[in-house]
């Protein structure tokens, strides 16, 4: 794909989950590109091994934090004030599924999958917004999935946790647009990262799954970041509410 700048430079951006897979795919091009990054994950031992292959010295921070927990996100973002004193955009990465059909899911898994996906994405981007509208700035992009819009074995919950993400991008986007916040989703189809390893690994389902892809291929992490970085750019500043597929055609046909 070669080099792309998205005018970052300087710029304070807090991405979720960045320990590894697509997250740590934004770090990597925001460190390159002079941004100062904030990357959290829940495991210490992830996250440092992700600062340490990152070198992003004093343009990254590396926090401890389960978005899903209040206290950790408000630490999270006390952190960045402190450090960078500011958030310009808020790339809300994180999601996880527990592999399970939907009519027989027990009330605990259910709570675990929206917790992380949904509650957590909206505890991140109530503080990023407050402090956006503030400043009368800022971009909130999140990371859904086309399982949002597409009922898939096995992902029931996840993308019904997805979807709601959509719908909170587009409410919080009409909140925060007179304070110019711009606010939207990348909705990907399969993406080469440990999350769907079981998946990709296998090399009958990867065929199957290739098979629904008009580009013929499943998305590497760099297909998710680049137009992750556009919608957060001055290029996109009248782009809001809007959730961007990135699936090589597969929703589409
Ligand atoms: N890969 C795909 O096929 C695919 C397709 C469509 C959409 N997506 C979406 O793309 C995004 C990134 O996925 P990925 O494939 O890069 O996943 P991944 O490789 O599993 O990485 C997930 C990252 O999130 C962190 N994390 C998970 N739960 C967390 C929590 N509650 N609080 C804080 N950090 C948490 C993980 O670190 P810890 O484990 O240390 O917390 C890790 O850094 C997700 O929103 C996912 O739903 C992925």
């Amino acid at each position: 794909m070669g080099h792309l700048a998205y005018g970052v430079d300087g710029k304070v951006f807090v991405v979720t989950g960045a320990s590894r897979g697509i997250g740590l795919e934004i770090a990597k091009q925001l460190l390159d590109q002079n941004a100062r990054v904030v990357i959290c994950g829940r495991k210490p031992e992830g996250l440092a091994a992700a600062a340490e292959a990152l070198k992003g010295g004093d343009n990254l921070l590396a926090v401890a934090a389960h978005i899903a927990k209040e206290d950790d996100v408000n630490a999270l973002f006390d952190q960045t004030l402190e450090t960078f004193g500011t958030v310009d955009a808020l790339i809300n990465n994180v999601g996880m599924n527990i592999v399970t059909g939907t009519v027989d899911a027990d009330l605990g898994l259910w709570q675990k999958i929206v917790d992380s996906n949904l509650n957590g994405t909206f505890l991140c981007a109530r503080k990023a917004g407050q402090i956006m509208r503030e400043k009368q700035q800022g971009k909130i992009v999140s990371i859904t999935s086309i399982a949002a819009r597409r009922a898939a074995p096995f992902m029931g919950v996840y993308g019904i946790a997805k979807a709601g993400i959509e719908m909170m991008t587009q409410v919080l986007a009409q909140e925060l647009a007179p304070f110019n916040v711009q606010v939207n989703a990348v909705a990907p189809c399969m993406v080469r990262t440990k999350f769907s390893e079981p998946f990709w690994s296998n090399p009958d389902i990867h065929e199957q799954i290739v098979k629904t892809i008009p580009l013929g291929r499943i998305a590497e992490p760099a297909d998710v970041a680049h137009p992750t970085l556009f919608l957060c750019s001055s290029a996109a500043d009248f782009i809001t509410g809007q959730t961007l597929v990135v699936d090589g055609g597969a929703t589409a046909v």
